[in-house]
């Protein structure tokens, strides 16, 4: 079996683990004090070689995008830190800086070296109020032990870091509607190009990097690109949170190398609690279409779950087993992405409102034949058509439901309504049909 690979989750299990004096009892900063000694170049360069890709979603190489700054003009450049963390079923970066806040700001600190930043922002999701209030404490413990501020550590290098809290938006985790919201605007979505490495936050360069990304280049400065691309795979390197939630023994967070399967992760997790057995999974949070039993042995990895259909996502396995109804957790997600859907563009304004009018109909057994067809050609009118990735991610589940549970939505249009009665404890026990690879529409956000 896989072993796991405690490097973020280290210290969770310490006594007062978010204290700066516990992150520092277990090497923390090592990789700080390093970095200021090496010429930023070299530390971008070394990102580059881990082969660590973006942690939010889309799997983006973290040190190109680093490298895609123009070269400093004289005027400011900034780091933007998505905290935003929204998508259903995904929950790491909360509890990374809810237990060891220290290790984000220890990236921050190195990454704004290495890109020439002197003000960096970390935008955390504004519903969280004990994060917010845990990396406020985390950034002030920061600036007495002269990790941030003037002269840091006598290096000559300054850093002001602003925690800013949004207004819980989901659209403002797509990272241009976090600038415009980080700005004092209304967060939507701007138009790309220019993509913030040119034009960002003040129509600056900006790099957006998610939490983990962020938090993941500390270990990577003191332990080598080596040492990080030495985990995972070939092309998909490191140590990742697998957040398991929903029907699991023990869920939660296991920190473990990219490429493990979920048969792996369920052995370790105490599988599916006792007496019930899988029914469908998302790899990567409501966003990636969901996979069934048939894809246990898939590798967690960008290009064998894209292979396999669907996307790695924020590796948010939201696992349900057979009790659960597809079409009732279709339909629940749809009702977050038509409320989510911040109304710029008319497929995903209207199409959403389309979607869960349908859905909720069928659910309800006031669905008619030619329903599924009609929820398919919707989703069809939004994928790619959409002006971001919100509209994509909100067909995943649906297409990727039908494809694979079609059976189970037409019992519901069938028998008016649900088949089955889970307070009966009635089980659902259409299986799924297998999947052809490449067929599926919808490859999702993969943000969260
Ligand atoms: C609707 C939507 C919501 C998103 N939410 C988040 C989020 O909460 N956190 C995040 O890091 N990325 C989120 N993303 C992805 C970001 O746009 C961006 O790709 C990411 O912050 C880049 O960081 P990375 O390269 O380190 O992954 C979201 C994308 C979309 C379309
Ligand atoms: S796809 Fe949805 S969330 Fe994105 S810009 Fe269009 S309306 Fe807004």
């Amino acid at each position: 079996m896989t072993t796991l690979t405690p490097v973020l989750t280290d210290t969770w299990d310490k006594d007062r683990s978010w204290r700066l004096a516990t992150y520092e009892r277990a090497g923390g900063y090592a990789g700080l004090k390093k970095a200021l000694t090496m010429d930023p170049a070299a530390l971008v360069q070394t990102v580059k070689d881990s082969g660590l890709r973006g942690r939010g979603g889309a799997g983006f190489p973290t040190g190109m995008k680093w490298g895609f700054l123009p070269p400093p003009d004289g005027g400011p450049r900034y780091l933007v830190v998505n905290a935003d963390e929204s998508e259903p079923g995904t929950c790491k970066d909360i509890p990374l800086m809810l237990a060891s806040p220290q290790h984000l700001i220890e990236g921050v600190a190195i990454t704004s070296f290495a890109i020439g930043c002197d003000h960096a922002f970390i935008y955390v999701r504004g519903e969280v109020l004990h994060v917010y209030r845990r990396l406020l404490n985390a950034v002030e413990e920061a600036y007495k032990a002269g990790y941030l501020g003037k002269n840091i550590q006598g290096s000559g290098f300054d850093l002001d870091v602003t925690v800013h809290a949004g207004a819980g938006a989901y659209i403002c985790g797509e990272e241009t509607a976090l600038l415009d919201s980080l700005e004092g605007l209304r967060g939507q979505p701007r138009l790309k190009p220019p993509f913030p490495a040119v034009a960002g936050l003040y129509a600056r360069p900006t790099v957006v990097n998610n939490v983990e990304s962020i938090a993941s280049v500390p270990a990577i400065v003191a332990n080598g690109a080596d040492w990080f691309s030495s985990m995972g795979t070939e092309k998909s390197q490191g140590h990742g949170l697998f957040s398991l939630s929903g029907h699991v023994t023990r869920p939660g967070q296991y920190e473990a190398p990219l490429g493990i399967t979920l048969r792996e992760l369920l052995d370790l997790a105490g599988g599916v609690r006792a007496g019930h057995e899988l029914k469908f999974w998302t790899p990567g949070g409501s966003s990636t279409p969901i996979f069934t039993q048939e894809h246990l042995d898939v590798p967690l990895d960008y290009e064998s779950v894209g292979a396999a259909g669907s996307m790695l996502g924020t590796r948010a396995l939201q696992i349900f087993d057979e009790t659960v109804c597809v079409v009732r957790a279709a339909t629940r997600w749809t009702d977050f992405y038509a409320h989510e859907s911040c109304g710029k563009c008319t497929p995903c304004r209207e199409g959403t409102y389309w979607l869960k009018q349908v859905l909720h109909r069928i659910e309800d057994g006031a669905g008619q034949d030619g329903d599924l067809e009609l929820l398919v050609d919707l989703c069809d009118n939004i994928l790619g058509r959409a002006f971001c990735a919100l509209g994509d991610g909100a067909v995943s589940p649906i297409t990727s439901s039908v494809e694979l549970f079609r059976d189970e939505y037409q019992a519901h249009i069938d028998s008016h309504g649900c088949p089955f009665d889970p307070s009966a404890s009635a089980l659902f026990p259409y299986t799924p049909k297998t999947r052809t690879p490449g067929t599926l529409a919808g490859a999702g956000a993969g943000g969260h």
